[in-house]
């Protein structure tokens, strides 16, 4: 399990192994679009302000990927404890 934080109100949520950020997310009140929940569309996209995402999408060139500036919170996860999420 690891921790996002939504960086505009610093509120943080748990994501269990067998949730997505997006369902955890969306159950708080905070929709993040989604269409093909398995990290092909990109639709997801979300900036990430801190920590290292785990990407687990086939969008993103692995230049992209290790930028580790954003993600896809639709089906990827987090490689440190906590994410920061610019949203
Ligand atoms: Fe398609 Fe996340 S919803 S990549």
């Amino acid at each position: 399990a690891f921790e996002v934080q939504i960086a505009s109100t610093g509120e943080r949520f748990a994501i269990p192994a067998q949730r997505t950020v997006t369902e955890v997310l969306a159950a708080h009140g905070i929709e993040i679009p989604i269409s093909c929940e398995q990290g092909i569309c990109g639709t997801c996209i979300t900036r990430v302000l801190e920590g290292v995402p785990d990407h687990r999408d086939m969008y993103f060139t692995e230049a992209e990927k290790a930028g580790n500036n954003q993600f896809t919170p639709c089906c990827s996860r987090a490689r440190s404890p906590l994410l920061v999420l610019d949203i």
